[in-house]
């Protein structure tokens, strides 16, 4: 259950809880390392797609005198189950609320509850802790380890938890097996095609078995065939119990999800049920 209650975040504006630290994503879990190869060629090749380290890292080294109300005093609940798609023009706000929704950033004011936890007061490690325990991740951009194997990116967040190679290997299969990627298991990242990375980016999403999945703009990339594909896991992780939020500019994607939030301006301007939902 999230409950979001009187957010705003404000960038270049001090934090009213100094526990609390925007500077969580930059040890964030999936950043991968500038490097050669596909994975670099595919980022530069495609501004729509900022890289997630060098977009942080970036925006964490704007001048901090200029203020922007990236959210604007949002509320609303979420309950366990549901299938949300957050709509909203460029600047609108919906990757910062996204990386609040996420334990990634904590909101300049307002409160954050995730399950009874005030995520608004946590400290770094508590972010990180709730990260793992709860929330599972999926990208634009993958965000895949390039020449890394896909199951060695599925087993690398139970790597971080300190299982047991056996186990989270059985695991990572067991996972690529779902998103239909038996076959693919020892390809890396630069032999993947887009839908597949996506896929094995939504694998090791649910590798620490997180009740909820966010996912920014993940069809963002992908052909109209592969964007349909990965919703349909979605569908199907959503049928399975899991609650799921997206971001999407697109109207077919965000009629996928049972709800809509659209922002505008940092401010939600509407929230309805999608009607083909019984
Ligand atoms: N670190 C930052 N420092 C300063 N301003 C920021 C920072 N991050 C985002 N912003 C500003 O906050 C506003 C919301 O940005 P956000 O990335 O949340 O938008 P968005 O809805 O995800 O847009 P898009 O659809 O283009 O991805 C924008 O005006 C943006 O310029
Ligand atoms: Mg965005």
């Amino acid at each position: 259950m999230i409950k979001i209650s009187h957010i705003n975040k404000i960038y270049g504006a001090p934090q009213v809880y100094t526990r609390g630290s925007s500077s969580a994503l930059r040890r964030s879990e999936f950043q991968p390392k500038p490097s050669t190869g596909r994975y670099l060629a595919k980022q530069n090749s495609s501004p729509s797609s900022p890289r997630l380290g060098s977009e942080f890292s970036a925006k964490a080294d704007k001048n901090d005198s200029v203020e922007t109300k990236a959210v604007d005093d949002v509320s609303f609940e979420i309950k366990d189950g549901e299938f949300v798609a957050i709509i909203g023009p460029s600047g609108s706000g919906k990757s910062t609320l996204m990386h609040i929704l996420g334990a990634l950033d904590t909101p300049t004011s307002g409160k954050y509850s995730l399950d009874g936890e005030a995520v608004e007061k946590m400290g770094e490690d508590e972010l990180a802790d709730i990260r793992n325990r709860k929330i599972g991740f999926v990208f634009q951009a993958y965000n895949l380890l390039p020449r890394t194997t896909a199951l060695k990116n599925v087993a690398l967040p139970m790597a971080y938890a300190g299982w047991q190679k056996e186990k989270r290997e059985a695991k990572a299969k067991k996972l690529l097996e779902a998103v239909g990627l038996g076959d693919r298991m020892y390809h890396t990242s630069g032999q993947l095609s887009g839908g597949q990375m996506q896929r094995v980016a939504i694998a090791r999403a649910l590798a620490m078995d997180p009740s909820l999945i966010l996912a920014d703009e993940p069809t963002g990339n992908l052909a109209s065939v592969q964007a349909e594909e990965i919703m349909n896991i979605l569908t199907k992780l959503n049928k399975q119990g899991h609650t799921i939020i997206i971001v999407t500019h697109e109207p077919t994607i965000a009629a996928r999800a049972k709800r809509t939030i659209g922002l505008k301006d940092g401010k939600i301007v509407e929230d309805r049920l999608n009607g083909h939902h019984h």
